[in-house]
């Protein structure tokens, strides 16, 4: 069997030495939409990766974020966000990615994650671990919500509609605090390897999750959605924890799913 992790590694950190050298020539941005920006950079990241995907495995299907799905009739998928992490690198902010995931029948069988800027390769093969840079790694062992410490994100797409506020609210008070890095795979593979509790956002896309999230399980951590609901790819919501702290975290998120805070949002104007 060709090993599909070892290709996925390879062309993670072909792809992330190609998006370092365009951070480092700071390069311009357009928009797809009114809020969401694309660059050169995701363009080339992508057909680098493609190409390469497709002269490799020549019959997978590939669902890739700016070219779309190149179906066939394989079991094989592979998810691609060539860029993750677009307005933090337009903006010279340097937490940003490559993440690269594979499924086969529709379950998740290995992915990669690759920073560039840290030198940071995040690698998962179902039943076979998580590894930062070939050590294995495992989510962290807190046991409690209050002495965690969690990341969201909220989408650049349809944020006038984004609930997501509310949670932010009551976890960032419940919590050691709420990180919103601009990278939700970084996010997922901090999860993994202990950096961070625990993590959730709504409306995530396929090429965002599908290597984090194998990172999660395969580090020893929960996903599901944020109503405990089975994880879906394609679900409306993400939430992921070790597993000490994931079943408290959605407790939290029933609670305001159901309008009940355990701290009210402050009273505007700001007393003197
Ligand atoms: C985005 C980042 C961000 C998350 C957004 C994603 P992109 O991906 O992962 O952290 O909050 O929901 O769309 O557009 O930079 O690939
Ligand atoms: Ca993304
Ligand atoms: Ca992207």
């Amino acid at each position: 069997m060709p090993n599909y992790l070892e290709s996925a590694v390879e062309i993670a950190r072909e792809a992330g030495a190609l998006l370092a050298g365009y951070f480092e020539r700071r390069i311009g941005f357009e928009l797809k939409g009114d809020y969401d920006l694309v660059t050169e950079a995701d363009h080339a990241s992508e057909a680098l990766v493609v190409n390469r995907l497709r002269s490799y495995f020549p019959s997978h299907a590939i669902l890739a974020e700016e070219s779309g799905l190149l179906d066939t009739s394989s079991e094989y998928r592979w998810y691609v966000d060539p860029l993750d992490g677009t307005t933090n690198f337009a903006h010279g902010y340097p937490v940003f990615n490559v993440s690269i995931g594979l499924a086969r029948a529709g379950e998740l069988i290995c992915g990669a994650i690759y920073d560039p800027i840290r030198q940071e390769l995040f690698t998962a093969e179902r039943g076979a671990g998580a590894y930062l840079n070939g050590r294995r790694i495992s989510v962290s062992r807190v046991t409690k919500l209050e002495e965690s410490l969690l990341a969201t994100g909220f989408p650049s797409r349809k944020r006038h509609e984004n609930l997501n506020v509310h949670f932010f609210h009551q976890v960032a008070m419940f919590t050691h605090g709420v990180r919103r890095g601009g990278s939700a795979a970084i996010d997922l593979a901090y999860v993994a390897c202990g950096r961070l509790e625990g993590f959730w956002e709504f409306g995530l896309n396929p090429w965002d999750i599908a290597a984090g999230a194998l990172l999660v399980t395969e580090a020893g951590g929960k996903c599901s959605d944020m109503r405990g609901g089975a994880f879906d790819i394609h679900g409306p919501h993400l939430a992921v924890a070790n597993s000490n702290v994931h079943p408290q975290l959605l407790d939290l998120f029933g609670e305001v799913f159901a309008g009940r805070y355990r701290f009210p949002l402050p009273q505007m104007p700001v007393p003197a």
